[in-house]
């Protein structure tokens, strides 16, 4: 069992984490680097990019979240990493440089999750949940409703047939001219646009089942955006109309899964989880119903090394923790 602080680090996409988490004192520093300018002028991610600059920025940022944290490399007892999924060169960058550092300190290493470090992102805030619980996960690439019945046992009851719900926002965006990346600056415009002028349908919420469908929400947006005067102020309704169909979508098929599996704790996570509608109408659905909602801070949802950091430090304490084998998955099921 590691009882010393673990390093974590992320790098699955465009995103360069790192973090110190100690067991029993916590988040003791974390680093955080976004490469979204570096994408931009491209309107996505551009893999290569991003792996050369995860190396650029990566060992810097291990140096410097040391000093924040007052330790010296050898009074970390293990270190984790990001090892899927996620894109494959960047990924090899935050694997390699954890294997490398773990083996030269003769300490374990230990490859996480992504999804995994995004569910127990909540654990790094005070008063955290105990399972079960169930987790509504909605990323750029993933929206997933599972079981959390202990840490390391998650049974998934819905995903996605098509878009993630960060890719719908991202991708609705786009289709109303927003520069890459547009979710966040969606959800910005919504808060400006009047409510009810346009009204989308909730995709599945109509049919049992707690699967996501939204790249039918996507198309109406655009057939409605290409007939509309297309002005700032009604881009802005747009998107407030698209935003409440999503939230609207979320907050039922969570309060069906919790019905399903009888928890009375939700948690939310991911890039989408910073969306303050989506927090808003969850703090009330939990008040109306009686369960309890919980959020990371809105940096915690979107990729960073603090939930690596975490979910390798558990790990690492119920002696998990492996092979020296540099090995990464691209694509992984949680
Ligand atoms: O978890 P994350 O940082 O990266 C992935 O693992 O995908 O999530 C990024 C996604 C993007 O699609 C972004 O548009 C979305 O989260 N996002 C938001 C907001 N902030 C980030 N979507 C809606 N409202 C927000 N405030
Ligand atoms: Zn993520």
């Amino acid at each position: 069992p590691i009882a010393k602080p673990v390093l974590g680090i992320e790098s699955s996409c465009d995103e360069t984490g790192v973090a110190v988490y100690d067991l029993k004192a916590g988040l003791l520093a974390h680093r955080l680097y976004s490469q979204v300018r570096l994408h931009a002028e491209y309107g996505g991610v551009v893999p290569e990019l991003a792996s050369r600059d995860h190396v650029r920025k990566l060992l810097p940022m291990v140096r410097e979240t040391l000093a924040a944290a007052q330790l010296r490399v050898d009074d970390l007892g293990g270190v984790a990493y990001t090892a899927g999924p996620g894109l494959i060169g960047a990924l090899l960058v935050g694997a390699s440089a954890a294997r490398a550092l773990a083996w030269s300190l003769d300490v374990p290493a230990i490859g996480v999750h992504h999804m995994e470090g995004h569910l127990l992102a909540p654990l790094l805030e005070a008063d955290p949940p105990k399972p079960p619980f169930v987790a509504l996960l909605v990323s750029g690439g993933h929206s997933m409703l599972i079981a959390v019945e202990a840490i390391g046992r998650y049974r998934l009851l819905g995903d996605t047939l098509d878009d993630a719900a960060g890719e719908a926002f991202d991708k609705t965006a786009k289709l109303m001219g927003l520069p890459y990346p547009g979710g966040p600056e969606l959800a910005r415009m919504a808060q400006l646009g009047t409510s009810g002028r346009f009204r989308f349908s909730r995709p599945m919420t109509d049919r049992p089942g707690l699967d996501f469908s939204f790249s039918g929400l996507k198309t109406q947006v655009l057939l409605a955006w290409q007939q509309s005067d297309q002005t700032d102020a009604t881009r802005a309704d747009i998107a407030r109309g698209f935003e409440e169909a999503m939230v609207d979508t979320l907050r039922i098929k969570c309060l069906r899964a919790l019905d399903t599996t009888g928890a009375r704790s939700l948690v939310i996570a991911g890039g989408v989880g910073a969306n303050r509608r989506l927090r808003q109408q969850l703090d009330e659905a939990a008040r109306r119903h009686g369960f309890r909602v919980y959020f990371p801070r809105p940096e915690f949802c979107t990729d960073n090394g603090a939930m690596i950091a975490l979910a390798g430090a558990l790990r690492l304490a119920a002696g998990q923790g492996d092979s020296t084998a540099i090995h990464v998955m691209p694509r992984w099921d949680l």
